[in-house]
């Protein structure tokens, strides 16, 4: 924690909140993002004073000038963590403290002005109790809290903007990935890579997000759910997925990773699954996998499983790799298989509070 003076937060309720009925239906079947809650929680920093102005309001669109320095070169960053509903009827929230850390590595990077650690942990936590009908309860249901940062300085010379906004939104969510199929297969990207030795592929800003975008739609013309990124020198180590981390089972039992190498994004999720992983016995290797070997392994049978981690996707099974001109699949390419399912189960039983959390990393809101 950084010690910081704790902001003091302004409590305007909705005047007319979504009527208990309409919300219950929305929960229902949510998607992902798509369902959005009450209220949003807005602070503001300014050089010279510091971080201010903090509220808990109704959401609603904010204005902005149209010279505000996020608008021309993209200063912005972002976080996404999960709120779930614990049997007692009190809301817990997975590893907050991690994307607050991650949120202000974000920000030093994008030469923004860090938000304090206990003011990104009191926003998400004001969020979760004011909409806390929200949470959904159904199996796979949760609260998906997104934390984001803008620059908002009014002037178009290109150097860190003087002012910032801290927002924190929420969207019931179900599922991320939709369709029947339990495994997703992913288009490896070819022609594009997503961030490069000393870029911002280590930072959670837009920007990343922006540039993985024409990869993503390329992969579903080729029916696929989510694309995967080479290395941007050589274009043949794994990195990520556009919006994941991904690992690989062999049929040892070992698990692999590529390791962080400053163009991955550092996942919570990543970091949890390798720790659970070792506590139940298995070795997990940082190490560079190269797309030639993921084709090899997968084909000779040495390489039993594959899946993609990240807060939006759980523990996703990978099923099917397509590139230009050919396709392989893992495993059967349908359904998970005994190591992801196990991981998964492990990871989810604590998060939702039915495990034992000897890491500590449940926070409890309320
Ligand atoms: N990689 C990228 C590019 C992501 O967007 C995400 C999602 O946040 C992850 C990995 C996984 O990170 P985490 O497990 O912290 O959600
Ligand atoms: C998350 O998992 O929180 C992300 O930011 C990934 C995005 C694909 C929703």
């Amino acid at each position: 924690m950084d010690g910081e003076s704790i902001l003091h937060f302004d409590h305007k309720p909705h005047a007319s909140p979504v009527p208990a009925d309409e919300r219950t239906a929305l929960l229902a079947n949510p998607g992902f993002g798509r369902v959005f809650t009450d209220h949003m929680v807005i602070a503001r920093y300014s050089e010279g004073r510091g971080w201010h102005s903090a509220s808990v309001e109704a959401r609603a669109p904010i204005s902005l000038d149209p010279a505000a320095a996020v608008f021309h070169y993209a200063q912005e960053i972002f976080e996404g963590l999960k709120a779930y509903r614990t049997a007692d009827g009190g809301a817990a929230m997975f590893r907050p403290d991690a994307n607050a850390r991650r949120f202000k590595e974000s920000a030093e990077r994008m030469a923004m002005a860090p938000v304090p650690e206990s003011l990104f942990l009191d926003a998400v936590c004001e969020l979760v109790k004011v909409d806390r009908d929200w949470i959904p309860t159904a199996e796979g249901g949760s609260l998906y809290l997104r934390p984001f940062m803008i620059a908002n300085e009014v002037f178009l010379g290109v150097k860190p903007s003087s002012e910032y906004l801290f927002m924190v939104i929420a969207s019931s969510v179900g599922a991320y990935f939709k369709g029947g199929r339990e495994a997703v297969q992913v288009w490896v990207s070819q022609d594009y890579t997503r961030a490069a030795p000393g870029g911002t592929g280590a930072a959670k800003c837009g920007g990343n997000y922006a540039a993985s975008l024409l990869a993503q739609s390329e992969a579903i013309r080729h029916d696929c759910d989510q694309v995967v990124f080479l290395d941007a020198v050589e274009r043949k180590w794994v990195e990520e997925l556009g919006g994941m981390n991904v690992f690989f089972v062999f049929e040892d039992g070992s698990l692999q990773t590529p390791p962080l190498n400053g163009s991955i994004l550092p996942g919570i999720t990543r970091d949890s699954i390798m720790t659970l992983a070792r506590e139940g016995g298995l070795t997990v290797r940082e190490e560079p996998y190269s797309i030639d070997q993921w084709r090899q392994d997968a084909e000779s049978g040495r390489l039993t499983e594959a899946f993609a981690c990240g807060t939006a996707a759980v523990v996703t099974p990978i099923g099917e790799l397509r590139y230009p001109n050919g396709s392989f699949t893992i495993g059967n390419g349908v359904s998970a298989g005994q190591t992801t399912k196990r991981l998964k189960t492990s990871l989810v039983d604590i998060q939702r509070g039915t495990a034992p959390d000897p890491h500590g990393w449940v926070y409890k809101v309320f």
